[in-house]
């Protein structure tokens, strides 16, 4: 063709591909980072001395008894993660109907927020204010007859869960049981006690997900649950006005933080709620995308480390602060060799 002909009569105006043909102006021209500051490390705790049971839907996920979790927290302290989130697997006779375990100051979880705080106090404690571990039917409240799951009666209980954290030295209380009221309830309750510097991460957007379901076996609240769903608490996937409507509720009521559960399929409600309220917006990447990196990388079906570290700055990208991830420790050693 005759405007062809000549190929340098021809050039894009702009080429993008210049900035990324050497990897110093692909680094000056990167707009997110990931840094172990970002990072959050759930942890499972079980009672016991130097006991540690594998989580079969989580390959590399350990229940661990106190004296462990102290060590594995001190090895996250020293490769940078800020802080961790402890999640007790209850003794099934400790379970009942009305969860009075979960506010027990001699509870599991209370007692090793305190062993934390008193062996690393520079490492940031956050405490999972819900019922389900405790209640012997698996709902993360109590139950009336009909087996509908009560609100106000519920928020009375998490409140004292929650002050019993406070108490222990947890330094975050991060109510995950989706009840209406219940941020302005325990910021009342935190206020009335003297605990004015405690601080809340409001599971504000928790999708009623089927990515919990290693969670679930993890704490054992799954066999418990049987068939039952939490549809009348937890958000429908389907929405995302929702959402927003529920973080503006718990920003009102005095969250420090919120927080949207799960976190790959949900990056768009992250960066909505980023834009339109600015707040710290932390992300869970929960159990199941763990289970699905995992079991596709020991498959040999992806490359790990490089899967696991895109789907971090994702984060990063849609908006977050922070992520709460079961890759926490792992990256955060990634992060070191790079
Ligand atoms: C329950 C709770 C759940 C998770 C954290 N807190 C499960 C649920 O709502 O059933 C899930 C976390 C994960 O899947 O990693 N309060």
């Amino acid at each position: 063709m005759e405007e062809m002909s000549h190929p340098n009569d021809f050039f894009p105006a702009t080429r993008m591909r210049r900035m990324r043909y050497q990897a110093f102006s692909r680094r000056l021209m990167r707009e997110n980072r990931l840094s172990s500051d970002d990072l959050i490390c759930p942890l499972f705790v079980i009672e016991g001395n130097n006991k540690q049971e594998a989580v079969a839907s989580m390959p590399g996920v350990n229940r661990l008894s106190i004296d462990l979790v102290l060590r594995e927290a001190e090895t996250l302290l020293n490769l940078g993660v800020p802080a961790i989130a402890l999640f007790p697997v209850t003794d099934p006779d400790k379970k009942s109907l009305s969860a009075e375990e979960a506010y027990n100051p001699d509870g599991l979880a209370q007692r090793c927020v305190r062993a934390l705080k008193d062996a690393l106090p520079e490492l940031g404690i956050i405490t999972d204010v819900a019922l389900d571990p405790f209640t012997s039917h698996g709902q993360d409240g109590l139950l009336n007859d009909q087996g509908y799951v009560v609100n106000d009666e519920t928020v009375e209980v998490l409140c004292k869960q929650a002050l019993s954290h406070a108490e222990a030295g947890a330094d975050i209380v991060a109510p995950s049981d989706m009840m209406d009221g219940r941020i302005g309830a325990i910021r009342t309750v935190l206020e009335s006690h003297g605990y004015t510097n405690t601080r809340i991460l409001a599971y504000s957007a928790k999708y009623a997900s089927s990515f919990y379901g290693p969670f679930r076996d993890a704490v054992g609240s799954a066999g418990n649950l049987g068939g039952g769903n939490k549809y009348s608490y937890q958000m429908d996937p389907a929405n995302s006005d929702e959402a927003l409507r529920e973080i503006a509720l718990d920003l009102r009521e005095g969250a420090d933080m919120i927080m949207v559960k799960p976190g790959m399929p949900y990056l768009d409600i992250i960066r909505r709620a980023k834009e339109q309220f600015g707040v710290p917006t932390f992300a869970y990447q929960v159990s199941g995308e763990y289970a699905m990196l995992k079991a596709a990388s020991q498959n040999g079906w992806l490359d790990e480390q490089q899967v696991v570290m895109e789907s971090l700055l994702a984060f990063k990208r849609a908006g977050c602060d922070a992520i709460l991830t079961y890759y926490a420790k792992s990256a955060a050693q990634w992060l070191k060799q790079l």
